[in-house]
């Protein structure tokens, strides 16, 4: 494995290039190109978040109410971009038992709190619902906030098998109201910044590798949701090998025909430590995206893309830094002569200030508050994570390839 490097060797550093950043995003550049700071070694760039959006944006009119289904621990943290999101209220909280919701609600700063979680789809004065229950349990009431013609903002990973999220999605969209599932990362600026910058790499990305895991202690095997069949049946791969899956989906730009997987533990019968293989096909043959996930080894959260040219390292690809979220990149680097040093042409890109929970929190309730149109590119994403997901748990389950059908 390659942990995301920094140079050891000497560096003749490239001429420091200007550069503006485009994105796909509402976070669209409209103002005046990305500084860039004279580096010393390696060249520096830095984007600012006001390089990243639309002016347009400082409208405070139109804004979602929320509302959200079980005082899950995460709910915190989203809550808390709700408050800071433009175009987002955080409103109401439901969960089994009043007396929690009324605690969420006042150390929140939420309006209502509501006893039961359909009381909670049942008023009337919310627009958006944020699922954090467990991933046993969405299915329903993903279909039912649907029913009820709320948007949804629904945790990852979002169900155990993929023709559950098929049925979520499908609400989804006759009740014609937005899915996205919880992929933080996709909503950072760097995430747009890390898309521009891939055809550096080559043609295509021809190799990624990523690892997400961290070291859980004896408390959480006993009474943690991720290990439990019941809760989270897909365990460590649920909760952490769907980012690298997900990552791996945008980079190369395609589905995986060949899966390949090994759980080297399981915690009654939840994987908790997991590598995975996914073949993509490619113009030049096949292409490669390994990862691992695990409750068991220290945290990490890196990525390495290689293509034909170069490489780019993220060390925090899944919780990007919120002040300095860093991409380094290095492109026609080689051996010098006699391999006495490495001649290397690197770039160090620094987003700043981006908050990638309140980014994800404000697409979303532009969509919900009207400004922005349903985007089926956040379904679709879901349902091909989890297909890849389910590849993955065959894989390993049957110690055999697996091989993907084409998907419309
Ligand atoms: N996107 C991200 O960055 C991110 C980060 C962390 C976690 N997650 C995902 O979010 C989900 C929740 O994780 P968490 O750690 O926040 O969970 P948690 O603290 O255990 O919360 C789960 C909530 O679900 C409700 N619930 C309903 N039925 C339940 C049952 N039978 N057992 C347990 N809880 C039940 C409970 O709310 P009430 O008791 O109030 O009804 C509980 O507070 C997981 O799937 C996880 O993978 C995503």
């Amino acid at each position: 494995m390659v942990d995301c490097p920094l140079p050891t060797s000497r560096i003749k550093p490239k001429p420091v290039v200007f550069q503006k950043y485009r994105t796909a995003s509402p976070y669209r550049a409209s103002g005046p190109p990305a500084r860039t700071i004279h580096a010393l070694k390696p060249p520096i760039s830095r984007v600012a978040p006001s390089d990243l959006r639309d002016s347009d944006m400082t409208d405070s009119s139109g804004s979602c109410r929320w509302g959200v289904l079980g005082t899950a621990s995460i709910a915190r943290k989203v809550v808390r971009a709700m408050h800071q999101a433009r175009h987002a209220r955080p409103v109401a909280i439901a969960s089994r038992s009043l007396e929690k919701a009324s605690a969420f609600a006042t150390e929140h700063g939420l309006e209502r709190a509501h006893g039961s979680y359909e009381a909670l789809l049942a008023d009337p004065e919310i627009d958006a619902v944020y699922i954090p229950l467990p991933t046993a349990l969405r299915h329903d009431w993903v279909i039912r906030a649907a029913a009820a013609g709320k948007h949804v903002l629904c945790e990852k990973p979002v169900a155990p098998h993929a023709s559950a999220v098929a049925e979520m999605v499908e609400a989804c969209r006759d009740a014609g109201v937005q899915f996205m599932d919880g992929v933080m990362f996709m909503h950072h600026d760097r995430f747009e910044v890390m898309r521009t910058r891939l055809p550096d790499l080559g043609l295509v990305p021809t190799f990624l590798d990523s690892a997400f895991t961290f070291r859980a202690d004896p408390s959480f095997f006993e009474s943690n949701i991720r290990v439990s069949a019941d809760t989270e049946p897909l365990g460590a791969l649920g909760d952490l090998g769907w980012y690298c899956i997900r990552m791996a989906l945008v980079v190369m730009d395609a589905m995986p025909t060949v899966v390949r997987a090994r759980h080297h533990e399981l915690h009654r019968e939840v994987p908790i430590h997991t590598t995975g293989e996914l073949e993509f096909p490619g113009p030049e043959g096949v292409r490669i995206a390994r990862f691992q996930c695990s409750f068991r080894h220290p945290l990490r959260q890196w990525i390495e893309i290689v293509g034909e040219h170069g490489a780019m390292w993220m060390h925090d690809f899944v919780i990007g830094s919120p002040t300095e979220a860093v991409i380094d990149l290095e492109t026609e680097s080689s051996l010098t002569e006699g391999d006495a040093a490495h001649r290397r042409n690197h770039e160090r890109i620094v987003v700043n200030d981006c908050v990638q929970e309140v980014a994800m929190v404000e697409r979303f309730s532009r969509i919900a508050a009207g400004i922005d149109p349903v985007d089926p590119q956040w379904p679709r994403w879901a349902l091909d994570t989890q297909r890849v997901m389910d590849a993955v748990m065959s894989a390993a389950a049957e110690g055999v390839d697996v091989h993907l059908p084409a998907f419309d």
